[in-house]
This record gives structure tokens, sequence and C-alpha cells, in this order.
């Protein structure tokens, strides 16, 4: 008789002490084999949930035993047994949480061999470190480790949390179309040639923003969508071509409750899922704090090293004391400082940490990273090393800005406020990662308001939207619009979860002229509006409500959950850093006729490299058959 696979009692990983007696029926692949060469076999079968541990003894089970013995990892099978404690035996593993069906073990009567498997081409186990490619290539082996089917399960239980948490507050999920034309969302877009009208083409979409703001105009008060987004964009960092957003929009509301709506989702979805409580409401830091403080418009403010100006203490430096500062100040610049307290490890900061430091920022563009160390008393505090020399005169006035003491390590940046901003930003991170001073387990979340409406394209000499061109300005700062537009600041913010931007959105404007002068400012013309977004602008005509969204990235909320920092890790089939997908080969090839059925033609130097490239493919083939002899 074969065993019932499709009457699986339980998972594998979920059988304990309180099963002990009962006969169940388990399926799922061979994780490892031990053959005790006497009368007893062992295989950990795994599912998607765990591990259990089967015993086969040739004594009660000689059927049974000789078939395990023909068992390889991955062999797919179905057992039926009973579950036994496993007395004195109990495994370690069970102790130390990572088996927790560690105490109980199936005395297996039966067993059929679903189907085989080839040797896998890495070893499916946790603890075995694989090359990525490879890892995607064979994705679904992959997801058969334990720890990487975890995640899939978090994303999971996230997904329907969050479905549960907006339908209780009264949201629509609808869906908005993928094949649409591009938005203004500052991406490249992925591109769809249609065959019926050659020569067009739909863009697949960077987010849903015009059709949400549609919605609020058709009525559709509370919107919110789990939906893929597209940007063909640089993948550095937390970025994948496409991504998950959990997108919404709602009418009649302010900025605060929007905020109110996701940080309740965000203390919602980490208590549930990591029993972690989120205190609210979230603290808010507006843009020009946590560029001062931090450098950042995302700070991690789970440690301190603030960003201080010192631009005052040094500003009668000469030329023939410090060059360097004197030249920055002189060009109109500023010059900011960190200061590595005692209490946070001063003293481990080794030259070779402080050079290694300097060469990284040199590798992002800056020039170095001048230090020194505080010496002296408290009450003569004095610099050593580094470039303590030559700002000696100054020293009081800086430990005074700064609060630094003997004991103290300090780091400067001069230069423009953008560069400081950017050089010492990341000294920031790095020292907290060199000290350890980031506390592990721990979630620090806050908004960041007050964005500035506009920003100023310096190359291209042009005002440019950090958000996108339908972000209201705030109320008070409308009439700036006219007189001084980099001074207006935006109904925009953004979530900001240990330094990294979880979320991002605005009150949208709804009013036709503010609208008409935000464009024209961003060198819009009525034309290009109106080609570009003319199904928005003739719905603005309609009545339009006051309303406002937001977007969260799905995926960032989903790595923080699992604790991983790739977010290839919580992306079931993710491409690579170069938008490749090793399981499919995507992006690939296609035939001739197909392009040609697109009104599409490749340019000469992509037809020569195919050409190419198919002769030395047939050349190869050539070879293998001549080298078999066929
Ligand atoms: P924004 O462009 O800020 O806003 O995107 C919202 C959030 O989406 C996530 N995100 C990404 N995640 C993975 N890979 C990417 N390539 C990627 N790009 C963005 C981030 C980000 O905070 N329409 C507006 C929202 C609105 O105004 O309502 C928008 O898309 O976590």
């Amino acid at each position: 008789m074969s065993v019932p696979y499709n009457q699986r009692t339980h998972s594998c990983g979920e059988l304990r002490a309180e099963h002990v007696g009962q006969t169940v029926v388990l399926a799922g692949w061979v994780n490892n084999y031990r053959d005790h060469g006497d009368n007893l076999v062992f295989i950990d079968l795994r599912d998607r949930e765990g591990l259990t541990q089967l015993r086969f003894n040739v004594d009660t089970d000689p059927e049974a035993t000789k078939r395990a013995r023909t068992l390889r990892n991955e062999y797919c099978i179905a057992v039926r047994g009973e579950v036994l404690h496993r007395g004195d035996q109990v495994s370690k593993k069970f102790h130390t949480g990572e088996m927790p069906t560690g105490e109980i073990e199936v005395s297996v009567h039966e067993i059929d061999v679903l189907s085989q498997s080839e040797t896998p081409p890495f070893e499916i186990s946790d603890f075995v470190d694989t090359n990525e490619d490879l890892r995607l290539k064979y994705r679904f082996l992959d997801l058969r480790r334990p720890k990487v089917a975890r995640a899939f399960r978090i994303r999971a239980q996230a997904a329907r949390l969050i479905r549960e948490y907006f339908a209780e507050q009264g949201f629509l999920e609808i869906e908005t179309p993928f094949l649409t034309k591009s938005t203004p969302e500052g991406a490249r877009d992925y591109l769809v040639p249609s065959r019926v009208q050659p020569g067009s083409f739909y863009a697949l979409p960077q987010s849903p923003q015009l059709f949400k703001q549609l919605f609020m105009i058709a009525g559709f008060d509370r919107y919110a969508q789990l939906v893929r987004c597209f940007r063909d964009e640089d993948l550095r960092g937390n970025r994948q071509p496409e991504f998950t957003q959990l997108d919404l929009e709602m009418a009649f509301v302010k900025a605060d409750d929007v905020m109110g709506i996701v940080e309740g989702c965000l203390a919602r979805v980490w208590s549930e899922i990591l029993g972690y409580e989120i205190k609210l409401p979230l603290p808010r830091m507006t843009y020009a704090d946590a560029m001062s403080r931090f450098g950042c418009d995302a700070p991690d403010t789970r440690f301190g090293l603030e960003l201080q100006d010192v631009t005052e203490s040094l500003k009668a430096i000469t030329a023939d004391e410090f060059g360097v500062f004197a030249n920055a100040l002189a060009a109109g610049g500023i010059i900011k400082a960190i200061c590595v307290k005692k209490s946070e490890g001063a003293e481990k900061l080794t030259r070779k940490i402080t050079d290694g430091l300097t060469e990284a920022i040199k590798g992002i563009g800056g020039g170095g990273l001048a230090t020194t160390k505080v010496q002296g008393t408290a009450d003569a505090p004095e610099f050593a090393t580094g470039i303590g020399a030559r700002i000696q005169p100054y020293c009081a006035a800086i430990c005074k800005a700064t609060g630094a003491e003997p004991g103290d390590q300090l780091f400067f940046a001069p230069g423009k406020p953008a560069d400081v901003a950017k050089y010492l930003s990341f000294a920031r991170i790095r020292l907290a990662h060199e000290l350890g001073l980031i506390p592990a387990g721990h979630f620090e979340a806050l908004w960041v308001v007050d964005f500035p409406l506009l920003d100023w394209d310096e190359e291209e000499k042009r005002y440019v939207s950090p958000h996108h061109p339908f972000t209201m300005p705030l109320e008070e700062d409308i009439p700036l619009l006219a007189t001084d537009p980099l001074k207006v600041r935006s109904q925009a913010y953004d979530l900001v979860m240990n330094g990294e931007e979880m979320a991002g959105g605005s009150i949208r404007i709804h009013r036709g002229d503010v609208q008409r002068r935000v464009f024209e400012l961003l060198g819009i013309s009525e034309a290009e509006a109106h080609a570009k977004f003319e199904h928005l602008l003739n719905a603005l005509r309609f009545g339009a409500p006051p309303h406002g969204g937001i977007a969260f990235g799905f995926d960032r909320w989903t790595m923080r959950l699992v604790g991983t920092d790739s977010i290839r890790d919580v992306i079931a089939f993710p491409k690579t850093q170069r938008a490749v997908c090793p399981l499919t080969d995507a992006p690939s090839e296609v035939a001739i006729a197909q392009l040609n059925e697109l009104g599409i033609d490749l340019s000469a130097e992509l037809k020569a490299k195919r050409k190419a490239a198919e002769e030395s493919s047939s050349m190869n083939v050539g070879d293998h058959i001549h080298k078999h002899g066929q």
C-alpha cells in the first residue's frame, strides 16, 4: 500500500512532544542521511516549515529500511510512522532552538519515493555559503533552505496583515494598469512596444501615482494597493528594477492623517510579526534639521555622532595656518565636525581605522577627512595628532562648540554644505559600525517633514522636484512661489527607519493655479504638461477633492522584518545588480521576426554583435559534432 501523500497529517516543522504516540503522514525532501550500518538509518526530512528526524529500524520495519538505504539528498518522499520521544537522545539543536522538533522522531513503517533527485549544485543548508549567481540560477533549490524559506513566510504574513489593516480602515484595493504611460517618478521607464500601434510604446508604471489621484477625483476616497512598480535605475543599495509598494491615497485629509494611518500599520506589523513595540506617534524631524544634524534626509537615529558646525570657531583661520580650511571658508563654504566621545570608544580609533576612513572618503569624491585627538584638561584642552598643531589656536572655541573633552576625537570636513553633509554622513555611519555603536535588534523610526518643494540642479541650471511635480507646497509658503521658490517647503513626508527611507508621500496639489505655477518653475511648458499629464489636468477641472497619499517599499519593510541586508533575500526571483535574472536568463534576445512585427529595427552595431554571436555559437556546435564524430 502506498503512503497517501495527499493526506499529510502534519508539516515537518510542527511535530512536538505532545504528538508522541500519534501515527503521522509526512512528505518532503531528504535533508541528510545517516546510516548507522547495523540496524538503524536516520534521515532528516524537510519541508517549508522545518525538519523532522525519521528513524528506520531494520528489525521492526525491514522493507522501509531497505528502501531508506536507497535514498539520497533531495529525494522527494512520503512516509507514515509513529511519533516517538527521543528520551536521552534529544537533539542538542532542540536546546539551542535551532530544531524545535528535536525532542521527537518519527519511526517509519512505510515509505514511498515520490521522485529522485540529481545531486544538487550546492548543499541545501543554512550553514553553507554559496555564490549568489549559482543560488539564483537554481533559486527553486535555494528556496528550499529553511532560512530562505522563512523570509517568504514572513513576507506573506506581512502582506496579509497589511491588507487586513487597510481593509479595517475602510480602504479599497483596486488595481491600476501596468501597460500605461510614463509617470514622472525620476527614474527611466521600462518600455513595451505596441504591435497594434507600431512606433508607440507603453511604459510600465514607476508607481501608480496619477491613477491613484484619479481615484480620489472619482470619489474612491480611501485606496490602498500592494502593487508592483518598475524602474530602470542604478541598482545600488536596496533597489530592484521591479519591486512592490504598498501604495495608498486618501481624500479630505491633511498630512497628519496620512502619517497616522501609515505609522499605525507599521506598529501593527512590527508588533504582530516581531513582538516589537513601536511607540506612537513617531517623532518628526524637519528636513533642515536632518541635513544639519545628520547630513542626510534619511538619518539613522539609533546612535549619536551628530554633525556640529564649527565654521564660527574657525572663521579667523589663515591660509598659513591651514590652507584647506581657510580656502573653503574664503569660497563661502562651511566646516563641520563629528566628535567621537571617549565613552563612545574614541580610544579604539587606531591609525589604521582613521586612515581607512580617509581613503573611503576619497573613494566617494572627497579630499579625505581631517582628524585630531583632544588632550590636556577640561579647562585647558589641547589638540594632539593629525591636524591638531595647525588649528591649535582655535582649540578652546572648537571644544566649546562641539562639547569635545580630553579623550575625545574630532573629524572635520570643510567645503560646500552639500559636500560636507555627504562626507560627514558617510563618516558617521562608518564610525558607528567601527565602534559598534549600532544596537542590534533595535528599530528607530521617524518622519522627515518640510522638504524643500524644489531643488536647484547646478548642472542643468534648472529647478527640479525632489518628490514629484504634484506635491503641494505648505500653505503659508505659497506666496514664496512668486518671490523665492527655493524657500518653499512642501507638504511631503518620508518615513525613515534605521537610516533608510521606508516610505515617501505628500499632499497633492488640487488647485489648477498652483499646479500651473509649479510646472512653470520646473520648466514644464503648458504643451508638455498637456502631452504628459493631460488626463490628470483634465480631471483636476472636475471638482478634485483635497487629497494626499504615500507609498512604502514593501520589500524594504520585509527586509527589516526578516533581518537581512539584501533586498534579493525577500524577492522570490530577484534580478542581479546588472538587472539580469540568472534563473530565466532574462533579458534575452528575441527573433528578428518578432521585432519586425513590432516595427523595431536593431542598430547596425547590435546587429553586428548578434551576427558575431550566432557565428561563434554555430562554430561551437560544429566543434561539438566534430569531437563526438557525429
Ligand atoms: P517613492 O519614489 O519615494 O514614492 O517610492 C516609495 C517607496 O518605494 C521604495 N522604493 C524602492 N524599493 C525597491 N526598489 C526600488 N527601485 C525602489 N524605489 C523606491 C522606497 C520608497 O520609500 N508615487 C510616490 C509615492 C507617493 O507620493 O504617494 C512614490 O513612488 O521604500
